[in-house]
């Protein structure tokens, strides 16, 4: 199946199912996701932050990109590789095509960049080489500093009206879905009425999009030191961790 089949696979579930997601960032986590049966595995640059210990998504590299792809890549079969574009790696069309062309290489089937109505031009140059790509609004973490903060987004129509032409741009320009983040019940509930591509939410509560992402790290819990408000911890990996070392340590005294 080429990229663009295994796309259209994914946006032909709005109306139908909903879009499964999650991040990884190695061979092993992707793996078991891809086994269990996830849609679509992200690496997201919130590697970052779970996995390179920094601060927020705006320290990470192609280079993180690129490492953390193959990985993922060499274990998935069936899910969809979706990669994120890091910040200013899609600074004008051609610098977007140029990196969206090395993720494809490290073995993404598609890629993710942050923005609405100003990216339009970047996603229309990716999609024209046959790249899939996906679209992410409401709050976005590479402009974490410039915000303040992790910040819910459709709080007012105004601001719902802006996240919607950005949307409408984007899908004009042919992204294959959009993801959603901390986005207001009510204004996800709109987007995805409004848009003939499926959303992918994050924070924007239950239900409201045509499909969900959570970070793996969330989902296991084995991050303790930072779980958003809108997480639901499915398993205490961490705990397990910490118990299996210490029985490792006594059985060695
Ligand atoms: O990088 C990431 O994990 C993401 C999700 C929050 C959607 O972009």
């Amino acid at each position: 199946m080429n990229l663009s089949e295994k796309a259209a696979l994914l946006r032909a579930k709005k109306g139908q199912a909903p879009v499964s997601a999650l991040t990884a960032y190695d061979y092993a986590t992707a793996r078991l996701l891809d086994e269990a049966g996830v849609d679509l595995l992200l690496v997201g640059d919130s590697l970052g932050m779970v996995v390179l210990g920094f601060p927020d998504t705006t320290h990470v590299t192609m280079d993180h990109m690129i490492h953390h792809t193959a990985a993922v890549a060499r274990g998935s079969q069936n899910a969809l590789i979706l990669g994120d574009l890091p910040i200013h790696s899609y600074a004008d069309p051609e610098m977007a095509l140029t990196n969206a062309r090395r993720l494809i290489a490290a073995g993404a089937q598609a890629v993710k960049l942050e923005g609405g109505v100003g990216q339009a031009d970047k996603v229309r140059a990716i999609v024209a080489d046959g790249i899939p790509v996906v679209g992410h609004l409401g709050m976005l973490p590479q402009r974490v500093k410039e915000e303040g903060g992790y910040k819910k987004k459709g709080k007012t129509d105004d601001e719902t009206q802006a996240i919607l032409a950005g949307a409408l741009a984007l899908q004009e320009a042919g992204v294959f879905a959009i993801v959603l983040e901390s986005v207001l019940p009510k204004a996800s509930r709109l987007l995805s009425e409004r848009l003939d591509v499926p959303t992918i939410g994050i924070g924007c509560g239950e239900g409201n999009c045509d499909g969900e992402i959570a970070v793996i790290t969330d989902v296991i819990g084995s991050y303790p030191w930072f779980v958003p408000p809108f997480a639901t911890p499915r398993a205490k990996v961490a705990e397990e961790i910490t118990q299996a070392v210490k029985g490792y340590l006594d059985a060695l005294k």
